[in-house]
């Protein structure tokens, strides 16, 4: 239990599970939730990873399946990046995404999986969502331009898990997280989100006795950003109580205005320079925080303060640096 809060996932959820398979199990979310897995299930994790079984092969996901014969898949697998990457590779995200997830859901349909569960973003939300954006909004739009090619395929997954669901009976859960920051996330400037950016960029800053860190656009956006322990504890209460395909969002609803994340993070980071905000660069959406109403019906929430998920997150960049364990 953290920070007094009580919700459903504290109260231990044993999964019944004889095999879960978890794909991507050794990127960002991996790291948090292979071991809530671990936990909470009593029969074998299986966490393959690409140089064992590329996705993206024709006939990988099927052999998969066939070697591993789970009856539960936990698919994380994905073409995954901030927006500067998006931009640059839009095809690359668009294919690479679209070719894992249809395979991976239609091998574990075609190999009698029990139950399978896996995460879009919320970036797959139309650009003219109004906050908070409700899952309900899914469908009213197109999404941000720039990150198409990823959020429109992700969003394939709530077609597929309905259709699948719909023909064959085949349960799939697709959930979605707000902006996911923490320990393990990908640090490397051309990919990272902006959290790990930022701490990294102020970082560097300190130790180079830096006066200034340019920061992209005005500065006056806000996000909502969950910690991904949070996502981790989650998962296993919805493998073990949740069957729809109805998406939920996972995120904390609460909104930061991105000028006092980055002053934030300036403190947390020891950094005693200015920011410079270059308002030339563009903004994106002006106002976007997920509308937690339906994961609050279940009884559960991300609780952990965005404070004490940054300072999780910082300390662990620190160390990681010097052992070199991190995407930089
Ligand atoms: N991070 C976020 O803010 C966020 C927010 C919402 C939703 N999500 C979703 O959460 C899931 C996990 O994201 P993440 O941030 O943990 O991503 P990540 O750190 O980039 O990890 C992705 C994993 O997918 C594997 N993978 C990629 N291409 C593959 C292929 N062709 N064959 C087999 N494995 C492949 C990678 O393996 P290698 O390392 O071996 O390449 C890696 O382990 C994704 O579905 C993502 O869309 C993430």
């Amino acid at each position: 239990m953290k920070n007094g809060t009580q919700d459903s996932t504290d109260r231990a959820v044993p999964l019944p599970f004889r095999r879960i398979l978890v794909t991507g199990g050794h990127g960002f979310l991996g790291h948090h939730i292979v071991p809530r897995l671990r936990a909470a299930c009593s029969g074998e994790i299986l966490t393959p990873g690409r140089a064992d079984y590329d996705l993206l092969e024709p006939g990988a996901a099927d052999r998969l399946l066939r070697d591993t014969t789970p009856d539960c898949v936990v698919h994380l697998a994905a073409k995954s990046g901030g927006i500067l990457d998006n931009r640059l590779r839009p095809a690359d995200y668009f294919y690479e995404n679209l070719t894992i997830n249809t395979a991976v859901l239609h091998a574990a349909w075609r190999a009698g999986v029990k139950k399978l569960l896996t995460l879009m973003g919320g970036c797959s939300y139309p650009a003219a969502a109004v906050s908070p954006i409700g899952e309900d909004q899914m469908w009213q739009g197109y999404p941000q331009a720039e990150s198409a090619g990823y959020s429109v395929a992700k969003k394939m997954l709530l077609v597929q898990s309905a259709a699948y669901r719909a023909q064959h009976g085949f349960n799939s859960l697709v959930l979605i997280p707000g902006n996911v920051y923490g320990e393990w996330d990908n640090f490397n400037l051309t990919q990272a989100h902006v959290i790990p950016a930022l701490i990294r960029r102020f970082s560097e800053a300190r130790e180079a006795a830096a006066p200034e860190v340019v920061c992209f656009g005005s500065g006056q956006p806000t996000r909502d950003f969950v910690y991904a322990g949070d996502i981790a504890r989650l998962i296993p209460w919805f493998l073990a109580r949740y069957d729809s395909s109805a998406p939920v969002n996972l995120s904390t609803g609460t909104r930061i205005r991105i000028r006092e994340l980055a002053e934030t993070i300036r403190g947390l980071t020891g950094y005693a320079g200015r920011i410079e905000w270059d308002a030339a660069q563009p903004d994106g959406q002006m106002d976007k925080i997920f509308d937690v109403t339906r994961l609050r019906g279940l009884g559960l929430a991300c609780p952990t303060s965005l404070a004490d998920g940054l300072r999780r997150t910082i300390a662990w960049f620190d160390d990681v640096r010097v052992t070199g364990d991190v995407r930089l």
